[in-house]
């Protein structure tokens, strides 16, 4: 049955001349389906050079948008328009350009997870993978606001030493649905274990961590340590490309404060499917339509961003 799905999938991809772009985040047989996978970054960047009429974007809304931004001329589709993000819903543009307005020194360095309409107002846009590089690009008395994610925020912050940043007071619910007694726990029971947390945790997880940093950071890490256990910390769809990458290593999700409510899966992630991948192929629909005034501005910052990379 899913043999005939990806068939099926193939088979469309060559008629339509179309390319599957997925996020580690997603079912494992929607990542088994992707031409590209990738971290938020290397999905920007590799949307800009995709050989193809057509980009199926398998994630979030904010995902598929940012590709449209940077290929205005492609038809990019997203099979789930409603599949959201909790941090890029937790900033409003109206709202945000109102706080904006509130320091009207400051940068705006934004992460990638926001709506066009944020990142219309940002000067240089992040991801976990650069968001270190990035503020660090800015001189040091150059005050900036740094958007929608106070625990990436605040990590960075600690790692620059900067005092003139302020955070906007976003957050994962992914992310923060982590436990620390239970991190700690697990932590005493795998002694032999090492630790990798995302940034979007809270500051005491992170702290917990022996490595920090982006999906795709993460995966390098873990193929590049010597241990052969790992507390993952992060949402729970990248365990199938660590466990098909490093088949010999073991990977323990950590646990979240409701063991009961599988809170460390982003359920607008696992909203993409092999038969809605199939259902978008077919009718070329549902697609990103951003107006052009709004994408101009939102793709300078994105375009910043990549220069800085
Ligand atoms: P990455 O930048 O690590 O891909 O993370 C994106 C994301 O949505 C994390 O929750
Ligand atoms: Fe957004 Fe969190 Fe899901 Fe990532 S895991 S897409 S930040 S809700």
């Amino acid at each position: 049955m899913v043999e005939n799905l990806r068939e099926r999938i193939e088979t469309l991809k060559r008629e339509k001349n179309a390319v599957i772009l997925a996020h580690y985040y997603t079912n494992p047989e929607v990542q088994a389906v992707a031409d590209f996978l990738g971290d938020s970054l290397a999905l920007s960047v590799k949307a800009q050079s995709v050989d193809a009429d057509v980009i199926l974007f398998a994630g979030v809304n904010f995902m598929a948008e940012t590709a449209k931004v940077l290929c205005p001329d492609k038809r990019v589709l997203i099979p789930c328009p409603e599949a959201g993000c909790s941090l890029a819903e937790s900033c409003n543009a109206a709202e945000f350009a109102a706080f904006k307005a509130q320091y009207p020194d400051h940068k705006v360095v934004s992460y990638v997870n926001t709506t066009v309409g944020v990142k219309a107002l940002t000067d240089v846009c992040c991801t976990s993978s650069n968001a270190l590089e990035v503020v660090k690009s800015f001189p040091e008395d150059q005050p900036l606001i740094f958007a929608p994610d106070r625990n990436l925020g605040s990590y960075i912050k600690k790692l620059t030493g900067r005092t003139n940043m302020v955070l906007w007071d976003g957050a994962c619910l992914v992310h923060e649905a982590f436990s620390l007694e239970g991190l700690q726990a697990l932590k005493k029971s795998h002694p032999e274990a090492k630790v990798v947390v995302h940034p979007e945790c809270k500051e005491a997880l992170v702290q917990e961590a022996d490595f920090a940093g982006s999906t795709a950071a993460i995966l390098e890490y873990c193929g590049s340590s010597e241990a052969d256990t790992f507390i993952v910390v992060t949402e729970a769809g990248i365990l199938a490309e660590m466990e098909k990458r490093f088949p010999e290593k073991k990977f323990i999700p950590a646990p979240t404060v409701d063991p009961a409510c599988r809170c460390n899966e982003c359920k607008d992630m696992k909203l993409v499917t092999l038969e809605n991948i199939i259902t978008t192929l077919e009718t070329l629909s549902p697609e990103v339509v951003i107006d052009e005034e709004t994408r101009k501005a939102a793709e300078r910052s994105i375009l910043n961003m990549i220069a800085i990379q």
